[in-house]
């Protein structure tokens, strides 16, 4: 497996927590229940593995190596996606913590959780396009030069096995049965 197939690797993960986004504001908007710590949970797969984990190998390693055979627009944007991102999770995060606090923050955690889901679809798609395009372009010693640089990120492997662990724990949560494998 080179970098390319690692990164999509991580996808397959943030495509199971839109599912599980999508379940869990569904749910919501239903007046339905959702246990504050499960969305304490996705918001913490957010921050610690899609944010400090993918969006850091791709921009910290993979963009930078791609960048070297043009396609710098794509990769501009994509940037501006991942700080749009941040902005958005750190909106989930602060609303959690008022619902934490005894505020009610339904309707706004719903609401950045939704602008999430949205951000993940969008950008996904259009990445792995451009995972096809860039795997054409790279040699097979830059795509095991990166893989094994992801590798050696111990911390980071340890943070894609919570993320895995936490994600399994969300689909076998009674509220999003049904909703969180559709793909
Ligand atoms: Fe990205
Ligand atoms: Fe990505």
């Amino acid at each position: 497996m080179g970098a390319t197939e690692a990164l999509r690797e991580d996808h397959r993960l943030a495509w199971r927590l839109e599912a599980l986004i999508v379940a869990c504001c569904e749910r919501l908007e239903a007046g339905g229940d959702v246990p504050l710590g499960d969305i304490e949970a996705i918001s913490g797969v957010i921050d610690g593995f899609m944010d400090a984990v993918h969006h850091a190998r791709e921009e910290n390693t993979y963009f930078a190596c791609v960048g070297a055979y043009g396609m710098a627009s794509e990769i501009r944007a994509f940037l501006i996606e991942h700080e749009f991102a941040r902005r958005v999770a750190a909106k989930v995060a602060r609303h959690a913590a008022r619902w934490r606090a005894g505020e009610d923050a339904r309707e706004p955690v719903c609401r950045f959780l939704r602008a999430y889901a949205t951000f993940l679809r969008d950008h996904m798609t259009k990445e792995e396009a451009f995972f096809d395009e860039a795997e054409e372009a790279l040699s097979a010693e830059e795509e095991a030069e990166m893989r094994d640089y992801f590798a050696a990120a111990g911390p980071d492997a340890a943070a894609a096995r919570r993320a895995e662990e936490a994600i399994a724990a969300l689909e076998a949560a009674p509220w999003s049965q049904g909703g969180a494998v559709r793909r």
